[in-house]
Protein backbone atom coordinates (compact mmCIF):
# COMPACT_ATOMS: atom_id res chain seq x y z
CA UNK A 1 0.00 0.00 0.00
CA UNK A 2 2.56 2.39 0.78
CA UNK A 3 4.01 1.26 -2.63
CA UNK A 4 7.42 0.48 -1.80
CA UNK A 5 8.30 3.51 0.18
CA UNK A 6 9.22 3.62 3.65
CA UNK A 7 5.96 6.08 4.73
CA UNK A 8 3.20 7.09 3.02
CA UNK A 9 4.52 10.67 3.37
CA UNK A 10 7.23 9.73 1.21
CA UNK A 11 5.21 8.25 -1.76
CA UNK A 12 2.97 11.64 -1.62
CA UNK A 13 5.65 13.70 -2.33
CA UNK A 14 7.01 11.51 -4.82
CA UNK A 15 3.74 10.99 -5.95
CA UNK A 16 3.70 15.04 -6.85
CA UNK A 17 4.42 15.12 -10.46
CA UNK A 18 1.46 12.90 -10.76
CA UNK A 19 -0.93 14.69 -8.84
CA UNK A 20 0.28 18.09 -10.23
CA UNK A 21 -0.90 16.50 -13.59
CA UNK A 22 -4.16 15.28 -12.72
CA UNK A 23 -5.11 18.33 -11.28
CA UNK A 24 -4.35 20.07 -14.39
CA UNK A 25 -6.38 18.00 -16.87
CA UNK A 26 -9.03 19.28 -18.35
CA UNK A 27 -8.62 22.41 -17.22
CA UNK A 28 -5.50 23.91 -19.15
CA UNK A 29 -5.61 25.02 -22.86
CA UNK A 30 -2.07 26.14 -23.32
CA UNK A 31 -1.79 26.36 -26.99
CA UNK A 32 -5.55 28.53 -26.77
CA UNK A 33 -3.99 30.58 -23.90
CA UNK A 34 -7.72 29.42 -22.12
CA UNK A 35 -8.59 28.06 -18.64
CA UNK A 36 -11.47 25.92 -17.48
CA UNK A 37 -13.01 25.76 -14.28
CA UNK A 38 -16.45 23.75 -14.87
CA UNK A 39 -16.67 23.82 -11.08
CA UNK A 40 -17.18 27.56 -10.86
CA UNK A 41 -18.43 28.09 -14.31
CA UNK A 42 -21.49 29.70 -13.26
CA UNK A 43 -20.43 32.03 -11.46
CA UNK A 44 -18.50 33.51 -14.36
CA UNK A 45 -19.54 36.53 -15.10
CA UNK A 46 -19.88 37.29 -10.80
CA UNK A 47 -15.86 36.87 -10.97
CA UNK A 48 -15.96 40.11 -13.61
CA UNK A 49 -17.08 42.35 -10.97
CA UNK A 50 -15.85 41.19 -7.61
CA UNK A 51 -14.38 44.13 -5.45
CA UNK A 52 -12.80 41.44 -2.97
CA UNK A 53 -11.89 37.50 -2.16
CA UNK A 54 -11.38 36.49 1.13
CA UNK A 55 -9.57 33.70 1.78
CA UNK A 56 -9.99 31.06 5.00
CA UNK A 57 -8.49 27.89 5.95
CA UNK A 58 -6.27 26.36 8.82
CA UNK A 59 -2.84 25.24 8.81
CA UNK A 60 -1.09 24.16 5.18
CA UNK A 61 -4.15 25.06 3.81
CA UNK A 62 -3.64 28.59 5.21
CA UNK A 63 -0.37 28.67 3.76
CA UNK A 64 -1.44 27.51 0.11
CA UNK A 65 -3.90 30.77 0.78
CA UNK A 66 -1.42 32.92 1.21
CA UNK A 67 0.26 31.78 -2.35
CA UNK A 68 -3.25 32.30 -3.59
CA UNK A 69 -3.21 36.25 -2.46
CA UNK A 70 -0.18 37.02 -4.07
CA UNK A 71 -1.03 35.20 -7.25
CA UNK A 72 -4.57 36.61 -7.77
CA UNK A 73 -3.54 40.21 -6.75
CA UNK A 74 -0.49 39.87 -9.41
CA UNK A 75 -2.73 38.18 -12.32
CA UNK A 76 -6.57 38.79 -11.72
CA UNK A 77 -6.04 42.48 -9.92
CA UNK A 78 -8.82 41.51 -7.02
CA UNK A 79 -7.91 42.39 -3.46
CA UNK A 80 -7.34 39.49 -1.23
CA UNK A 81 -7.45 38.96 2.48
CA UNK A 82 -6.49 35.28 4.21
CA UNK A 83 -7.87 34.84 7.39
CA UNK A 84 -7.39 32.04 9.68
CA UNK A 85 -10.83 30.49 9.81
CA UNK A 86 -10.51 30.39 13.64
CA UNK A 87 -10.09 33.77 13.91
CA UNK A 88 -12.07 34.99 11.29
CA UNK A 89 -15.10 33.09 12.32
CA UNK A 90 -15.09 34.76 16.14
CA UNK A 91 -14.39 38.00 14.82
CA UNK A 92 -17.57 39.86 13.70
CA UNK A 93 -15.94 40.40 10.32
CA UNK A 94 -17.14 42.77 7.82
CA UNK A 95 -18.92 40.14 4.71
CA UNK A 96 -21.24 41.41 2.32
CA UNK A 97 -23.03 39.69 -1.00
CA UNK A 98 -20.13 41.43 -2.81
CA UNK A 99 -18.04 39.18 -1.04
CA UNK A 100 -16.54 35.77 -2.47
CA UNK A 101 -15.30 33.48 0.43
CA UNK A 102 -12.64 30.79 -1.05
CA UNK A 103 -12.17 27.77 1.91
CA UNK A 104 -9.51 25.62 1.13
CA UNK A 105 -9.19 21.90 3.09
CA UNK A 106 -8.01 19.14 2.11
CA UNK A 107 -10.32 16.96 4.27
CA UNK A 108 -13.29 19.25 3.48
CA UNK A 109 -13.95 18.29 7.27
CA UNK A 110 -12.68 21.55 9.34
CA UNK A 111 -14.53 22.43 12.37
CA UNK A 112 -13.02 25.96 11.95
CA UNK A 113 -13.24 26.60 8.32
CA UNK A 114 -16.53 24.53 8.03
CA UNK A 115 -18.12 27.26 10.57
CA UNK A 116 -16.51 30.10 8.86
CA UNK A 117 -18.12 29.11 5.55
CA UNK A 118 -21.62 29.13 7.42
CA UNK A 119 -20.65 32.34 8.99
CA UNK A 120 -20.24 34.61 5.33
CA UNK A 121 -23.09 32.16 3.93
CA UNK A 122 -25.41 33.78 6.27
CA UNK A 123 -23.98 37.21 5.70
CA UNK A 124 -24.73 36.61 1.82
CA UNK A 125 -21.38 35.84 0.38
CA UNK A 126 -20.73 33.61 -2.10
CA UNK A 127 -18.76 30.71 -1.06
CA UNK A 128 -16.21 28.66 -3.01
CA UNK A 129 -14.02 25.53 -1.77
CA UNK A 130 -11.32 24.26 -2.70
CA UNK A 131 -11.25 20.69 -1.08
CA UNK A 132 -9.00 17.30 -2.21
CA UNK A 133 -11.71 15.10 -0.02
CA UNK A 134 -14.78 14.75 -2.88
CA UNK A 135 -18.10 14.94 -1.41
CA UNK A 136 -16.54 15.53 2.28
CA UNK A 137 -19.15 17.69 4.20
CA UNK A 138 -17.08 21.55 2.98
CA UNK A 139 -18.04 20.96 -0.72
CA UNK A 140 -21.60 19.86 0.45
CA UNK A 141 -22.15 23.54 1.93
CA UNK A 142 -20.30 25.78 -0.73
CA UNK A 143 -21.85 27.25 -3.39
CA UNK A 144 -19.64 25.78 -5.73
CA UNK A 145 -15.65 24.28 -5.76
CA UNK A 146 -12.49 23.22 -7.64
CA UNK A 147 -11.34 19.68 -6.49
CA UNK A 148 -7.37 19.49 -5.74
CA UNK A 149 -7.79 15.99 -7.48
CA UNK A 150 -4.44 14.81 -5.46
CA UNK A 151 -5.98 11.46 -4.49
CA UNK A 152 -6.19 10.51 -1.24
CA UNK A 153 -3.60 11.78 1.10
CA UNK A 154 -2.83 9.38 4.34
CA UNK A 155 0.32 10.77 5.99
CA UNK A 156 -0.93 13.41 8.69
CA UNK A 157 2.05 15.45 6.84
CA UNK A 158 0.13 17.47 4.27
CA UNK A 159 2.09 17.22 1.42
CA UNK A 160 0.70 16.48 -2.24
CA UNK A 161 -2.24 18.06 -1.20
CA UNK A 162 -0.45 21.63 -0.40
CA UNK A 163 1.12 21.62 -3.98
CA UNK A 164 -2.46 20.43 -5.73
CA UNK A 165 -3.97 23.54 -3.33
CA UNK A 166 -1.67 25.70 -5.01
CA UNK A 167 -1.66 24.32 -8.32
CA UNK A 168 -5.76 25.21 -8.00
CA UNK A 169 -5.27 28.48 -6.94
CA UNK A 170 -2.73 30.05 -9.49
CA UNK A 171 -5.58 28.03 -11.94
CA UNK A 172 -7.74 30.26 -10.29
CA UNK A 173 -5.76 33.45 -10.25
CA UNK A 174 -5.45 32.53 -13.96
CA UNK A 175 -9.10 32.08 -14.90
CA UNK A 176 -10.30 35.43 -12.72
CA UNK A 177 -7.87 37.38 -14.89
CA UNK A 178 -9.22 36.29 -17.90
CA UNK A 179 -12.42 36.78 -17.40
CA UNK A 180 -11.68 40.21 -15.42
CA UNK A 181 -9.26 40.84 -19.14
CA UNK A 182 -6.62 41.55 -16.16
CA UNK A 183 -3.95 39.13 -18.40
CA UNK A 184 -3.38 38.90 -22.10
CA UNK A 185 -4.36 35.81 -24.00
CA UNK A 186 0.45 35.75 -25.54
CA UNK A 187 0.81 35.69 -21.59
CA UNK A 188 -1.73 33.35 -20.59
CA UNK A 189 0.31 31.19 -23.53
CA UNK A 190 3.15 31.91 -21.90
CA UNK A 191 2.27 31.16 -18.54
CA UNK A 192 0.02 27.98 -19.17
CA UNK A 193 2.83 26.59 -21.28
CA UNK A 194 5.21 26.55 -18.78
CA UNK A 195 2.68 25.44 -15.95
CA UNK A 196 2.31 22.54 -18.14
CA UNK A 197 6.36 21.62 -17.82
CA UNK A 198 5.66 22.57 -13.74
CA UNK A 199 5.26 18.60 -13.24
CA UNK A 200 8.56 17.21 -14.82
CA UNK A 201 10.61 19.94 -12.85
CA UNK A 202 8.99 18.78 -10.02
CA UNK A 203 10.16 15.54 -11.09
CA UNK A 204 13.88 17.01 -11.28
CA UNK A 205 13.41 19.41 -7.73
CA UNK A 206 13.06 15.78 -6.43
CA UNK A 207 15.97 14.83 -7.66
CA UNK A 208 17.45 16.82 -4.53
CA UNK A 209 16.40 13.89 -2.59
CA UNK A 210 20.39 12.66 -1.54
CA UNK A 211 21.86 16.05 -1.35
CA UNK A 212 18.69 16.82 1.26
CA UNK A 213 19.61 13.96 3.01
CA UNK A 214 22.91 14.25 3.26
CA UNK A 215 22.15 18.40 4.80
CA UNK A 216 19.38 16.27 6.94
CA UNK A 217 22.07 14.35 8.83
CA UNK A 218 23.87 17.81 9.88
CA UNK A 219 21.11 19.39 11.09
CA UNK A 220 19.08 16.62 13.36
CA UNK A 221 19.77 17.16 16.44
CA UNK A 222 19.14 20.92 15.89
CA UNK A 223 17.31 22.41 18.21
CA UNK A 224 15.73 25.10 16.44
CA UNK A 225 15.62 26.43 12.76
CA UNK A 226 14.23 29.02 10.78
CA UNK A 227 13.45 29.17 7.47
CA UNK A 228 13.37 33.07 5.40
CA UNK A 229 11.86 33.62 1.95
CA UNK A 230 10.18 37.04 0.38
CA UNK A 231 7.29 37.61 -1.91
CA UNK A 232 5.61 33.91 -2.57
CA UNK A 233 8.61 32.53 -1.20
CA UNK A 234 7.62 33.85 2.34
CA UNK A 235 4.19 30.97 2.41
CA UNK A 236 6.86 28.62 0.90
CA UNK A 237 9.22 29.37 4.20
CA UNK A 238 6.08 29.09 6.48
CA UNK A 239 5.18 25.55 5.16
CA UNK A 240 8.71 24.32 5.41
CA UNK A 241 8.92 25.60 9.07
CA UNK A 242 5.27 23.86 9.41
CA UNK A 243 6.63 20.89 8.37
CA UNK A 244 9.74 20.89 10.34
CA UNK A 245 7.58 21.41 13.60
CA UNK A 246 5.09 18.98 13.20
CA UNK A 247 6.87 15.76 12.31
CA UNK A 248 10.63 16.34 13.73
CA UNK A 249 9.12 18.26 16.80
CA UNK A 250 12.32 20.91 16.26
CA UNK A 251 10.98 24.37 16.61
CA UNK A 252 10.52 25.68 13.32
CA UNK A 253 9.56 29.69 12.10
CA UNK A 254 8.78 31.21 9.17
CA UNK A 255 9.73 34.59 8.64
CA UNK A 256 9.66 37.60 5.66
CA UNK A 257 13.24 37.89 5.25
CA UNK A 258 13.21 41.43 6.06
CA UNK A 259 11.29 40.75 9.00
CA UNK A 260 14.58 39.28 10.24
CA UNK A 261 16.47 42.30 11.56
CA UNK A 262 12.73 43.28 13.87
CA UNK A 263 13.69 40.16 16.18
CA UNK A 264 14.92 36.91 15.06
CA UNK A 265 17.96 38.00 14.21
CA UNK A 266 19.23 38.05 17.68
CA UNK A 267 18.35 34.27 17.88
CA UNK A 268 21.10 33.47 15.39
CA UNK A 269 24.45 32.36 16.12
CA UNK A 270 26.37 29.15 15.28
CA UNK A 271 23.59 26.83 16.61
CA UNK A 272 21.10 27.80 14.21
CA UNK A 273 20.41 26.52 10.75
CA UNK A 274 18.63 29.17 8.49
CA UNK A 275 16.76 28.05 5.35
CA UNK A 276 16.54 31.00 2.90
CA UNK A 277 14.39 30.38 -0.38
CA UNK A 278 17.07 32.10 -2.94
CA UNK A 279 15.91 31.76 -6.32
CA UNK A 280 16.09 33.85 -9.36
CA UNK A 281 13.48 36.18 -8.95
CA UNK A 282 12.50 39.57 -8.81
CA UNK A 283 13.95 39.25 -4.79
CA UNK A 284 17.05 37.90 -5.50
CA UNK A 285 19.92 40.45 -4.56
CA UNK A 286 17.18 41.19 -1.33
CA UNK A 287 17.90 37.47 -0.35
CA UNK A 288 21.44 37.87 -1.08
CA UNK A 289 21.98 40.41 1.39
CA UNK A 290 19.82 38.94 4.22
CA UNK A 291 21.92 35.94 3.64
CA UNK A 292 25.20 38.09 3.94
CA UNK A 293 23.40 39.45 7.71
CA UNK A 294 22.86 35.95 8.95
CA UNK A 295 26.40 34.42 8.03
CA UNK A 296 27.79 37.73 9.59
CA UNK A 297 26.48 36.46 12.46
CA UNK A 298 27.75 33.03 12.08
CA UNK A 299 24.34 31.58 11.65
CA UNK A 300 24.54 28.69 9.03
CA UNK A 301 22.52 28.98 5.93
CA UNK A 302 20.81 26.53 3.47
CA UNK A 303 19.75 27.91 0.54
CA UNK A 304 17.15 26.82 -1.95
CA UNK A 305 18.86 28.10 -5.23
CA UNK A 306 18.05 28.26 -9.11
CA UNK A 307 20.12 25.68 -10.92
CA UNK A 308 23.10 26.95 -12.09
CA UNK A 309 23.06 29.66 -9.52
CA UNK A 310 26.72 31.26 -8.38
CA UNK A 311 25.89 33.94 -6.17
CA UNK A 312 24.35 32.16 -3.22
CA UNK A 313 27.09 29.44 -3.96
CA UNK A 314 29.06 31.64 -2.50
CA UNK A 315 27.92 32.45 0.39
CA UNK A 316 25.69 29.89 1.69
CA UNK A 317 27.04 26.20 3.56
CA UNK A 318 25.11 24.36 1.74
CA UNK A 319 22.75 24.61 -1.57
CA UNK A 320 19.92 22.93 -2.61
CA UNK A 321 18.92 23.85 -6.40
CA UNK A 322 15.46 23.58 -8.21
CA UNK A 323 14.41 23.89 -11.74
CA UNK A 324 14.30 27.82 -13.33
CA UNK A 325 10.58 29.01 -13.14
CA UNK A 326 8.82 32.15 -13.16
CA UNK A 327 7.91 33.56 -10.16
CA UNK A 328 4.53 32.03 -10.30
CA UNK A 329 5.24 28.96 -10.24
CA UNK A 330 8.43 29.37 -7.62
CA UNK A 331 6.04 27.75 -4.38
CA UNK A 332 4.87 24.44 -6.14
CA UNK A 333 9.23 23.84 -7.14
CA UNK A 334 10.70 25.09 -4.06
CA UNK A 335 8.21 23.29 -1.66
CA UNK A 336 9.77 20.16 -2.47
CA UNK A 337 13.06 19.86 -0.82
CA UNK A 338 11.61 21.51 2.16
CA UNK A 339 8.74 18.58 2.23
CA UNK A 340 12.23 15.80 1.96
CA UNK A 341 14.16 18.07 4.50
CA UNK A 342 11.68 17.50 7.15
CA UNK A 343 10.81 14.08 6.06
CA UNK A 344 14.28 13.16 6.51
CA UNK A 345 15.16 14.94 9.78
CA UNK A 346 12.09 13.63 11.22
CA UNK A 347 13.46 9.73 10.23
CA UNK A 348 16.90 10.32 11.90
CA UNK A 349 15.46 11.20 14.78
CA UNK A 350 13.23 8.36 14.77
CA UNK A 351 9.85 10.03 14.92
CA UNK A 352 6.19 8.47 13.59
CA UNK A 353 6.55 10.38 10.87
CA UNK A 354 3.15 9.25 9.13
CA UNK A 355 1.08 9.95 12.95
CA UNK A 356 2.89 12.55 14.30
CA UNK A 357 2.48 13.15 18.12
CA UNK A 358 -0.93 14.80 19.00
CA UNK A 359 -2.27 15.34 15.65
CA UNK A 360 -5.13 14.15 13.73
CA UNK A 361 -5.68 13.95 9.81
CA UNK A 362 -8.86 16.12 10.23
CA UNK A 363 -9.21 18.33 12.94
CA UNK A 364 -13.10 18.07 13.33
CA UNK A 365 -13.28 19.85 17.11
CA UNK A 366 -12.86 23.47 16.97
O1 LIG B 1 -8.02 19.29 5.98
P1 LIG B 1 -7.55 20.72 6.08
O2 LIG B 1 -6.80 21.18 4.89
O3 LIG B 1 -8.69 21.67 6.38
O4 LIG B 1 -6.58 20.75 7.32
C1 LIG B 1 -6.02 21.94 7.79
C2 LIG B 1 -4.88 21.64 8.75
O5 LIG B 1 -5.33 20.92 9.85
C3 LIG B 1 -3.76 20.88 8.06
O6 LIG B 1 -3.28 21.54 6.93
C4 LIG B 1 -2.57 20.67 9.03
O7 LIG B 1 -1.94 21.88 9.31
C5 LIG B 1 -1.59 19.65 8.42
N1 LIG B 1 -1.25 18.65 9.38
C6 LIG B 1 -0.34 20.27 7.90
O8 LIG B 1 0.57 19.35 7.41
Amino acid sequence: EKGGYDHFMLKEIYEQPRSIRDCMRGRIYPEEGKVQLGGIKEFADKLKNIDRIIIVACGTSWHAGLVGEYLIEEYARIPVEVEYASEFRYRNPIITEKDVVIAISQSGETADTMAAIEMAKEKGATIFGVCNVVGASIPRITHAGVYTHAGPEIGVASTKAFTAQVTVLTLMAFYMAQQKGTISNSKLVELLTELDCIPDKIQVALQSNDIVKAISEKFKDSRNCLFLGRGSGFPVALEGALKLKEISYIHAEGYPAAEMKHGPIALIDEEMPVVVIATKNSSYEKVISNIQEVKARKGVVIAIVTEGDTEVKKMADYCIEIPDSSEAFLPLLATIPLQLLSYHIAVLRGCNVDQPRNLAKSVTVE
